[in-house]
């Protein structure tokens, strides 16, 4: 795996080609951004954290036949990842209200929804991740009608995953976003990360904070808490 070209860097980790071309070396970086880059900061340790979290879901989701790009973790900030064309979409699911979606409809947080809600969001940078519908997925040839069908039904049965594993630790599944990627053939795939980055994950009994809207309200250290959901996490598969 010498071959390093950095082939993509985002805001909280960047892609590098291998020699193999179906494969890429994911590195996680101790960086934490808010309010689409505007606020950036280094978190010694965060990087680490989100490696060993995003590896033990995504090793969990293929026990369950959940098929996804995870291949291995590699280091303590590097995996391995299968080399897919990222969809520009940021898919949404919620179960209880929070964040955007109870300031869009003026919905106290913390309410249970009667039904898992998804939420497709356009992402491009430049126009600021505008949340668009199934219309406008197709129009922008983002995804075919069929396509969409999959990755809505996929990302239901992410959610039900979710919802059964963080509920055996004690934490209850807010919200999360995934993003899907395509094959040489076409198969949709689970791609990216699933951290405390992209879950809101609230501590059962106390409702509190177990993930980055610790550092988005400004409401403490997030090390600890991450570490907190990769503890939980690790009694469990121990
Ligand atoms: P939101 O309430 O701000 O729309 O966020 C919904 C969920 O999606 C929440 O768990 C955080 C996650 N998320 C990301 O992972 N990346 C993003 O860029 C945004 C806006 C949200």
């Amino acid at each position: 795996m010498g071959k390093s070209n950095l082939l993509y860097e985002g805001k909280a980790k960047r892609l590098f080609e291998t020699e193999d071309p179906q494969v890429l070396r994911v590195v996680y970086l101790d960086q934490a951004t808010a309010l689409n880059g505007v606020r950036k900061d280094m978190i010694q340790g965060k990087a680490e954290l989100n490696n060993q979290i995003t590896a033990i879901i995504f090793e969990y989701f293929n026990q369950k036949g959940l098929l996804n790009h995870f291949i291995k973790k590699i280091s303590k900030d590097e995996q391995l990842v299968e080399s897919l064309k990222i969809i520009p979409l940021e898919v949404v699911i919620r179960n209880v209200s929070a964040g955007s979606f109870s300031k869009r409809l003026s919905i106290s947080e913390g309410q249970q929804l009667e039904f898992p809600i998804l939420e497709f969001y356009y992402k491009d940078d430049h126009l600021d991740d505008p949340m668009i519908n199934d219309d406008h997925v197709k129009f922008l040839k983002i995804a075919t009608e069929e396509e969409i069908a999959t990755i809505k039904h996929e990302a239901h049965k992410v959610n039900r995953v979710l919802l059964d594993l963080f509920k055996q630790i004690g934490i209850r599944l807010i919200d999360f976003k995934i993003e899907f990627g395509r094959r040489p053939d076409g198969t949709i795939l689970l791609a990216d990360e699933i951290t405390p980055d992209t879950c809101r994950l609230w501590d059962e009994k106390t409702s509190s904070h177990l993930d980055k809207d610790v550092y988005r309200k400004n409401l403490g250290e997030i090390v600890p808490v991450y570490q907190e959901v990769l503890d939980r996490l690790k009694q469990k598969f121990n």
